[in-house]
């Protein structure tokens, strides 16, 4: 398993440019499968999970061509076959090519995506939303199989503003028949982009990025060429680092509104940020203070940047209060945090941290995609050399971490 070793005390210069959105990318190239004549996509991001969606709708016989610039999907020859558990169990996103099966073909049969680190990650809402659509589940010896004689436009109210659940029962919607209203949708900019991607192939989605959304059914969806969002929580990651580290860096190629809250907290504790509508510019700045913030679904606070700012909480002055409203178990950070010298106490749902500290070389572990990162920002800022296992965790995120930042400073070297 690879390791990284990172030198601390980093500098940083320069620029980074922000690749596509991961979890933009994942749902769009499952809807695909809804196609029959393909889909052509640009500003795939060069990612692990990447990989593991493309090894899995090859699983159905859909031919990838990869070139420079664009992937295209072909879907002429595409077959109903089984989604096997080996790729799903690595990527619990593998769940969002069951809407497109059904709507595609009647039926499908799609290995249960395990937990993971961060909590046991049901598909209830799942499974809720597109059984009023006309489906059927059941769920037998670790597989859920889905069938439906005819999908049905129908109002659905979602329990939760989950994001999967939003985008499976988006892209089954759109080739039911009649009119289907989604209320408490997720609101999150990748839902956006998956709906202008489906209406480009045809489909007929209004508020996509609202709690309510409409979709009225057509029968058919057709090829197209569509470029992904930029990554938010990539951009975020970066921004953080460039304050922990105290160093004038530019963010750039991603829209800033889509972590305007991130963005209103950073700037609060006193982070010195020129916000521009694709690009924002990091300056050292005086001192940067604690603050008390809570994850909430879009454009509340993104779970996906708190381990990061956890990392930055632990250095700044004063004390700090993160309460994780979205995972029930995503503090696995806190403890290799600690272990490099952060002060962090768990209270239930919240994370006490005591700020001052100052992080000192260690080995560690990762444990998920976005800790690992938390890891990272600690051991580019710390005193001495840091070593962090398990590296394949921010390989599934974050494009070849080492050469990405090593152009602009860091010195991160990748033991195979
Ligand atoms: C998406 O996961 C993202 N993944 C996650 O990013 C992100 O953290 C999450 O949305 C929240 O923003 C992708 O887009 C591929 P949810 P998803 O359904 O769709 C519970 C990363 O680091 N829930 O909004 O799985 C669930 O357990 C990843 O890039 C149910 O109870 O998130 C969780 O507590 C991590 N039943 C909460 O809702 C369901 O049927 C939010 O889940 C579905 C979800």
């Amino acid at each position: 398993m690879d390791k990284l070793i990172i030198k601390g005390q980093s500098n940083l210069y320069g620029k980074i440019e922000i690749p596509g959105a991961k979890n933009s990318a994942l749902p769009i190239m499952a809807s695909s499968i809804l196609s029959s004549d393909g889909l052509i996509l640009e500003n795939l991001p060069y990612l692990n999970d990447i990989i593991s969606m493309n090894r899995l709708l090859k699983n159905f016989n859909i031919k990838i061509k990869q070139e420079k610039f664009k992937t295209t999907f072909n879907t002429q020859k595409i077959k109903n076959n089984v989604a096997d558990y080996n790729i799903v169990r690595k990527m619990r996103a593998s769940i969002l090519i069951l809407g497109p099966l059904l709507a595609r073909f009647k039926t499908a049969k799609v290995s249960l995506p395990g937990g993971c680190a961060i909590g046991n990650r049901p598909i209830d809402i799942h499974l809720f939303g597109l059984e009023k659509l006309g489906a059927k589940f059941k769920v037998e010896n670790g597989f859920v199989y889905g069938k439906t004689k005819k999908l049905i436009g129908n109002t659905i109210n979602l329990p939760f503003p989950s994001v999967g659940a939003t985008e499976n029962i988006i892209m089954t919607a759109v080739l039911a028949e009649g009119k289907t209203i989604l209320n408490n949708a997720a609101k999150e900019p990748e839902i956006i982009d998956l709906s202008d991607c489906l209406n480009k192939m045809g489909a007929r989605i209004e508020g996509a990025g609202k709690k309510k959304i409409f979709i009225n059914g057509v029968k058919k969806l057709s090829k197209t060429n569509h470029s992904i969002i930029s990554d938010r929580i990539v951009a975020g990651s970066f921004i953080i680092l460039a304050i922990m580290l105290n160093k004038k860096f530019l963010i750039k190629d991603f829209n800033p509104k889509f972590i305007e809250k991130p963005l209103k907290v950073l700037k609060k504790m006193g982070a010195n940020l020129n916000i521009g509508n694709n690009f924002v510019i990091v300056s050292p700045s005086r001192k940067i203070i604690g603050a008390n913030i809570e994850t909430n679904p879009y454009p509340g606070f993104p779970t996906d940047l708190q381990a990061q700012m956890m990392a930055l909480m632990s250095i700044a002055k004063g004390k700090s209060k993160i309460r994780e409203k979205i995972f029930e178990n995503r503090f696995m950070h806190i403890s290799e945090l600690n272990r490099m010298g952060a002060n962090i106490q768990i209270k239930n749902d919240t994370a006490l941290i005591d700020g001052n500290q100052k992080f000192k070389g260690a080995e560690v572990m990762a444990s998920d995609l976005r800790a690992s990162m938390s890891l990272v920002l600690a051991a580019l800022t710390a005193q001495g050399k840091s070593i962090i296992n398990r590296v394949y965790h921010i390989d599934r995120g974050y494009e070849k971490i080492e050469e990405t930042l090593g152009k602009c400073g860091p010195k991160i070297i990748r033991l195979k």
